[in-house]
């Protein structure tokens, strides 16, 4: 049986008094308890993040990409990692612009790997921002997962670090379920054959 997957938790907002760090929190700790990753947190709000790109583009650059020294660690760890857990707000029916700079700064981090999504917000529960980003990551090679959980109603629907209706960690197990089989089924296609992007 091979090792556990490596997952990438991102947190997409960036805000001053932001919520994202709960929910990913919450999030990351059902990914350790499923017991199928070595999960790691990675927060936008770490790193150097401009809006400005190079001239060139990260599809065609690969490892010769211009990046800031400030975005290094941020590269390195979507590198490793085997799938993403996306924890993305809704701003305006969308998903934030820390997210899409992170993802347009990066190519083959995200190609023939999968992205499972926790998104929050008022009452639509981030569900446009998912939309946008499943868009979006399709055009990246990424896989997005079918099943994932949106919080709506937050300021009232979270209590103590954790939501409050009882069913959310079997939802986060029947998708973090579909996470790690498509975590294990690309990573040994990966390691099969080099994706053809
Ligand atoms: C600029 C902005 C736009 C927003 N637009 C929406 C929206 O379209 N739909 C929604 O449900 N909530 C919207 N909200 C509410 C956010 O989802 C809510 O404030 C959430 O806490 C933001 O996540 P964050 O605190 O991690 O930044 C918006 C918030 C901001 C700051």
């Amino acid at each position: 049986m091979k090792s556990a997957h490596n997952l990438a938790v991102i947190v997409g907002s960036v805000r001053e008094n932001r919520f994202g760090p709960t929910v990913a929190s919450w999030a990351a700790e059902q990914a350790a308890a499923h017991g199928g990753f070595e999960v790691h947190t990675v927060d936008l709000a770490d790193y150097d993040l401009p809006l400005a790109l190079p001239d060139a583009s990260p599809k065609h650059a690969g490892d010769d990409y211009p990046r800031p020294a400030g975005m290094a660690p941020l590269t390195a760890a979507l590198t490793r990692a085997d799938a993403f857990l996306v924890v993305t707000p809704e701003y305006n029916h969308s998903y934030p612009a820390s997210l899409k700079a992170a993802v347009d700064w990066h190519f083959t981090q995200w190609a023939a790997k999968p992205v499972a999504f926790v998104s929050y917000g008022g009452a639509a529960g981030g569900r446009h921002a998912v939309l946008h980003l499943e868009n979006v990551l399709s055009e990246l090679h990424a896989v997005t997962i079918r099943d994932g959980l949106a919080f709506p109603l937050l300021y009232t629907e979270w209590r103590d670090g954790s939501p409050v209706d009882p069913d959310a960690p079997g939802y986060a197990k029947t998708m973090l379920d579909q996470l790690a089989w498509w975590a294990g089924a690309l990573r040994t296609a990966r390691e099969a054959i080099p994706y053809p992007a």
